[in-house]
């Protein structure tokens, strides 16, 4: 096999033909917030991950996009109801993603809402390519199945692997070449009560993309080296802690698995930081309320805001220590 697979050459393994069954179709996602995260690529073309991760979806917050084949010189990308630069990082990502579905002579409009802030923290780019992998194999009317999606998904955004899913996703690093076996599966676990607190740091433009700040990380990161073994291990602690609803075991290791992923990127050179002063203050305050006996833990991505995890009990305790915060019980 091909030592370095290209987009084209899965593409042409994955979906049947290049045929639009129709001139315009739509696609759903939500948000996933990793409770054992994905960083760092064993293949960047693909987003082949050098480790496995498992998350939550965010019922009711993320993308919905509608693709629309156009007449016209260029793909065109609106955001919010505003057309984006061609030259704009956001339309030249889409127009690489979509180029090997361009079919000839037409092009894409893609018009995509976002019920998160862009670039908030919130990985919006999760549930903007599963949104869009959706809305293509409905535009070609493809009908695959779950797992390819995911695949198809993960070749725009690692992270959207995930959000094909509602609930807990988990998706396997995958020891392939082609990374066909690099795929997401949803676990039919649910978990009443199971809460996630969004708080908000600052929801301004990150200083370096995810994309980006693996890439380094990988790198120029001696520490990376211990990264995939412990987040293959802790993966595997998740998927039992929900499995038994032993909620303290999936608290305190994805919380630690937050803090080591960003001990590597401090530990890259020149180094990466996310947190804002608010932030370790927002740390501080989890901790002390721990010590009070109430059981809320957190976790961060590739940004300042922090993403708390706690069960209904305590949601009165959280909604008076953090103000503004916004609360999600995905299973109710
Ligand atoms: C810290 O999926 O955004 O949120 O594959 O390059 O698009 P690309 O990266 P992306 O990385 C997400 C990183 C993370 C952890 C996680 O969601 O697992």
């Amino acid at each position: 096999m091909n030592m370095n697979m290209t987009k084209q050459q899965i593409i042409n393994q994955l979906i049947p033909h290049l045929q639009p069954a129709k001139l315009q179709a739509k696609g759903e996602a939500d948000v996933n917030i990793a409770l054992s995260k994905y960083w760092g690529k064993r293949q960047t073309e693909l987003n082949l991950p050098t480790n496995s991760s498992l998350s939550i979806g965010l019922p009711g917050l993320g993308t919905k996009t509608q693709l629309t084949l156009i007449e016209a010189e260029h793909n065109q990308a609106w955001l919010n109801n505003q057309l984006l630069a061609p030259d704009n990082p956001f339309s030249q990502r889409l127009d690489n993603y979509l180029a090997p579905f361009q079919p000839s002579g037409l092009k894409f409009k893609l018009q995509t809402q976002n019920t998160v802030p862009t670039a908030a923290g919130l990985a919006s780019s999760a549930s903007g390519y599963a949104a869009l992998a959706l809305a293509l194999n409905d535009l070609f009317d493809w009908q695959l199945d779950p797992a390819s999606l995911s695949i198809l998904a993960r070749m725009g955004s690692g992270s959207a692997s995930r959000s094909i899913y509602q609930g807990f996703a988990l998706w396997h690093k995958g020891e392939r070449e082609d990374g066909m076996d690099s795929v997401a599966q949803g676990l039919s676990h649910t978990w009443p009560g199971f809460s996630i607190g969004l708080v908000k740091i600052d929801v301004n433009q990150k200083p370096i993309g995810s994309t980006a700040g693996m890439q380094q990380t990988v790198k120029h990161c001696e520490l990376y080296q211990a990264w995939p073994a412990q987040a293959e291990r802790q993966v595997k602690l998740i998927q039992q802690a929900i499995e038994q609803r032993d909620f303290t075991r999936l608290g305190e290791t994805a919380e630690h698995n937050a803090l080591s992923m960003h001990a590597t990127m401090m530990a890259t050179w020149p180094p990466i930081l996310y947190w804002q002063a608010e932030s370790v203050s927002a740390m501080q305050k989890i901790w002390q309320l721990r010590q009070q006996g109430i059981e809320v833990y957190f976790t961060m991505d590739a940004g300042p805001n922090l993403k708390l995890l706690f069960l209904a009990e305590n949601k009165k305790a959280i909604e008076t220590a953090f103000e503004n915060i916004t609360i999600i019980q995905p299973f109710g």
